[in-house]
C-alpha cells in the first residue's frame, strides 16, 4: 500500500475520510477499562498506518480528516460537510471508492443521510461509498477497528462485478446498505449491523444482493444536501406510560418544522397526545408517526386511525425518519423555490416507500 497526497495525486486511489468514533478513541486503562475511553483521538494517518501492512501492494490510498469527534456530538453542519466531501469526491475520476471511518453512535444518520443525498450519484458513477467504525478503542486488546477498516477498503475496491457501487457500511465482516444501520446494543461488537440485512464481504448472498439492486433501481433522484445553517428544526418525541400533552404542546409557540413520534408498539401514541398533535398540524407542523421498538414497519391507521396531516415512517427507525423528514422539508422548500409545487410528503413518500431487504 502507499499512502499518497490528496492534493497533488491523479492516479486512482481509495479516499479514506475520518469523521472520528471509537474507531479512532485511547483507553486510559486498555487492559482493565477499555470501556472507559475518549474518542476522536487518532488521526486518519494513524489509523492507515496501523494497518498498511495488510493492504495489497498495489492498492493507493488517500486520507483526508474532515473531523475527529465522538459522534454523539454530530451536527448537521457537519453531515452538510460529509455530504459535500462525498458527493465532491465522488466526482473525481481519480477516486475510485470512498471509505468513512466514524463513531457508532450516530452512524445511522450518516449512513440514511449519504443514501438519501449521494446514493444515485454512487450507483451512477460505479463507486462504493464505505462507512466503518468501531466498538472497541484503538488502544484496546482485539480492538475491532483495524479489522473494521481494513474489511471496508477491501469492500470499496472490491471489482463492480460483484455487486454495485451504491451506499455501504462494513463491521465484523459483513456489509450492509448504510441506509440498514441501527445500533441497537450498547457494547456487541457488531452492534451498529446485528439487526440489519446484511452478507459476508467475502462471499455475496445473492437475495441480500437482489434486495440492494432493487432498492438501487427504485432510488433514482438524490435530494439536495441542506446548506449548514438551514436544516429544518425536527425533533424526536417518545410515548410512554405516563406519557403528557405538555411534550407536544411545548412545541407549538417554537419554531420547530417537523415531529417525529416514536409510539409503542406499532407507533401508537398515549391519548394525552390526541389533542396537541391536532393543533401542532393544524400550525404546519409536518407530523411522522414511528414505533419506539426500532424495528418492524409501522402501517398507516393501525393501531388507530392517524391524526390528519400525520404520515407513517414505514420502515424507517425514528432516527431515520427524522433525518428524511429534514430532507424532504429542506427538498419541497428547494422545489418551490424554482416553482415546482411539491411538498415534503411527496420527497417522504419517496425515501419511506422504497423496498425493504429481508
Ligand atoms: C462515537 O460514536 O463516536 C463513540 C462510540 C463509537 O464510535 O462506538
Amino acid at each position: 500500500m502507499s499512502l499518497i497526497d490528496l492534493n497533488t495525486t491523479k492516479s486512482p486511489h481509495i479516499l479514506v475520510l475520518g469523521m472520528g468514533g471509537t474507531i479512532a478513541g485511547l483507553a486510559k486503562e486498555p487492559g482493565s477499562n477499555p470501556l472507559e475511553y475518549q474518542a476522536g483521538q487518532v488521526g486518519i494517518k494513524g489509523l492507515l498506518e496501523q494497518i498498511q501492512a495488510a493492504i495489497p501492494g498495489d492498492l493507493k490510498l488517500a486520507s483526508r480528516q474532515l473531523a475527529n469527534m465522538n459522534s454523539k456530538d454530530l451536527s448537521e453542519s457537519f453531515l452538510t460537510q460529509l455530504g459535500i466531501a462525498v458527493k465532491d469526491s465522488l466526482k473525481n475520476p481519480a477516486v475510485q471508492g470512498i471509505v468513512i471511518t466514524h463513531g457508532t453512535d450516530t452512524i445511522e444518520e450518516a449512513g440514511f443521510f449519504l443514501q438519501a443525498t449521494c446514493g444515485n450519484a454512487a450507483e451512477t458513477l460505479g463507486k462504493r461509498v464505505v462507512l466503518t467504525g468501531a466498538m472497541l478503542p484503538n488502544n484496546a486488546p482485539g480492538a475491532d477497528g483495524p479489522n473494521n477498516l481494513l474489511g471496508a477498503i477491501r469492500w470499496a475496491s472490491t471489482p463492480l462485478e460483484n455487486c454495485p457501487g451504491g451506499i455501504y457500511a462494513v463491521f465484523s465482516g459483513k456489509v450492509c446498505m448504510a441506509r440498514d444501520l441501527a445500533k441497537r446494543h450498547g457494547t456487541a461488537l457488531n452492534a451498529p449491523l446485528m439487526d440489519s440485512p446484511t452478507s459476508p464481504i467475502g462471499l455475496i448472498n445473492p437475495s441480500w444482493l437482489s434486495g440492494v439492486k432493487a432498492v438501487e433501481l427504485a432510488w433514482d433522484t438524490d435530494f439536495p444536501i441542506p446548506q449548514a445553517g438551514e436544516w429544518p428544526w425536527v425533533e424526536i418525541l417518545t410515548s410512554h406510560a405516563g406519557a403528557r400533552a405538555e411534550t407536544i404542546t411545548h412545541w407549538l409557540s417554537s419554531q420547530v418544522e417537523g415531529l417525529v413520534l416514536a409510539g409503542s408498539g406499532m407507533g401508537g401514541f398515549h391519548e394525552a397526545w390526541a389533542e396537541p398533535l391536532e393543533k401542532a398540524a393544524s400550525k404546519g407542523i409536518a407530523l411522522i408517526r414511528t414505533s419506539r421498538t426500532g424495528s418492524g414497519t409501522t402501517y398507516r391507521d393501525i393501531p388507530e386511525k392517524d391524526p390528519i396531516g400525520c404520515r407513517v415512517a414505514g420502515s424507517l427507525s425514528a432516527p431515520r425518519a427524522r433525518i428524511a423528514l429534514q430532507l424532504a422539508i429542506n427538498a419541497a422548500k428547494q422545489a418551490n423555490l424554482v416553482g415546482k409545487p411539491l411538498t415534503w410528503q411527496d420527497f417522504f413518500a419517496r425515501i419511506a416507500d422504497l423496498p425493504e431487504i429481508r
